[in-house]
């Protein structure tokens, strides 16, 4: 039987930006959480806080928090956790989009490897302040990839012994932030878990990874664009059960270990670009060749990885996780969300979001 932990008031970095905007309605509507949760995030293209209106209307300065912070900036990180006396830290806060990290690395480095860095060293700090010091009533939390594991070829599964074998500044970023969170734990005995994930999909989702490009430009009657062949191969999981695996982790899981978390839910890109084409073709009472026909092969991304899959035994067996939807339902699901908020799309695609939250937040 696993311990299970309870936190007062959990930090999560990165809250303003896709999984992390989840996490935290995902928490608030957990009946048995009767924590704060503080959103700290630099609010960077990715982050919007638009995604947490409904959240801020009901909670903000009674259980839920903001503060623009750059994870860069040790200082302030201190300041938040003595305010707020912060015990858990679940960090999300990272830059996530491969094709950009081929493009320009440098702010992957900045922020997965020395952001990282700088949020274990304060938490590492402020858990040795800790009347007590007792293990079971802290925790630092690292939201991982399954990247970090390298490329599958036709067979095979990534598991938590799986060595690291990163092929993209993003993957590799995020494997030394992972070896850096996993020393914290080994060398200075701060309670740590980490969870590796597969792709996520889901509502809220910035408009350039592929499933909401994909829905957006057959919604525009835009090309299709398909890195190379359209064969490589994602293991896709609804972003509530990578939520609730990361509860189910933060509140049982061993300190120390990784969980690997999936989607049992391999697909080629090709196979789910028509799919979203046969979906959006019965939303809208269209013929699905008329959308199939704007499929486009473009030129492949460089070191663009052929498969991942995920082993998500572990986390089954010893945490009791389970996923919720099949991707058959959680991909129209999906489809219907960015149907109803065209808005926050249109938001997003006109720069509008910016304007939001200096209105709404009074930011520069
Ligand atoms: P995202 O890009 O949508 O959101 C990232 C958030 O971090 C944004 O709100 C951004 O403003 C914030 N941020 C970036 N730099 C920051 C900084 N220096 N200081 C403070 N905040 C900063 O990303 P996502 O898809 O929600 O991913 C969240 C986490 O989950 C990442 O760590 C990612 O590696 C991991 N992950 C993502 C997936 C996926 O499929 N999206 C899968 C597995 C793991
Ligand atoms: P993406 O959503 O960027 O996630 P990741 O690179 O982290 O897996 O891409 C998912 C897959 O879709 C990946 O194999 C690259 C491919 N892809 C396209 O073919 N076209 C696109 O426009 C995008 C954004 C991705």
């Amino acid at each position: 039987m696993n311990t299970v932990r309870s936190f007062s008031n959990i930090l999560v970095t990165g809250g303003a930006g896709f999984i992390g905007s989840n996490f935290i309605r995902y928490m608030f509507a957990q009946p048995d959480f009767k924590g704060t949760i503080i959103n700290l995030d630099k609010l960077t293209y990715a982050g919007n806080l638009e995604s947490l209106k409904d959240i801020s209307e009901q909670y903000e300065g009674n259980k839920y928090f903001f503060e623009k912070t750059d994870i860069r900036d040790k200082a302030a990180l201190d300041i938040c956790f003595t305010k707020y006396k912060i015990d858990c830290v679940v960090h999300f806060a990272a830059e996530s989009h491969v094709d950009r990290s081929i493009t320009g690395p440098s702010e992957f480095i900045d922020t997965n490897i020395i952001g990282t860095f700088n949020l274990l060293e304060i938490a590492r700090k402020h858990w040795l302040n800790k009347e007590g010091n007792i293990d079971q009533s802290y925790l630092f939390h690292h939201v991982s990839t399954d990247e970090v594991y390298g490329s599958l070829g036709d067979s095979g599964l990534f598991l938590e012994t799986t060595p690291y074998d990163p092929r993209s500044p993003y993957s590799a970023s995020k494997a030394s932030s992972d070896h850096i969170v996993s020393t914290y734990y080994h060398t200075y005995g701060l309670p740590v878990t980490i969870s590796n994930c597969s792709n996520n999909y889901g509502a809220y989702q910035f408009p350039e990874k592929l499933i909401p490009v994909m829905i957006l430009n057959i919604l525009e009657q835009k090309a299709l664009p398909v890195y190379g062949n359209g064969e490589n191969i994602r293991d896709w999981l609804f972003v509530d059960d990578h939520c609730s695996g990361i509860w189910a982790t933060i509140s049982k899981g061993k300190l120390g270990e990784t969980y690997n978390i999936g989607g049992d839910n391999e697909w080629t890109n090709i196979k789910l670009v028509n799919r979203l084409c046969e979906i959006l073709a019965d939303r809208k009472n269209r013929d699905k060749d008329d959308y199939k026909k704007l499929i486009t092969y473009i030129k492949d991304r460089p070191g663009h990885d052929l498969r991942y899959a995920i082993n998500c035994e572990k986390i089954k067996k010893e945490l009791g996780w389970k996923q919720s939807l099949t991707f058959s339902l959680g991909l129209e699901t999906t489809v219907d969300w960015y149907l109803d908020n065209l808005e926050w799309v249109k938001h997003i695609q006109s720069g509008e979001y910016q304007k939001w939250m200096n209105q709404n937040y009074n930011m520069r």
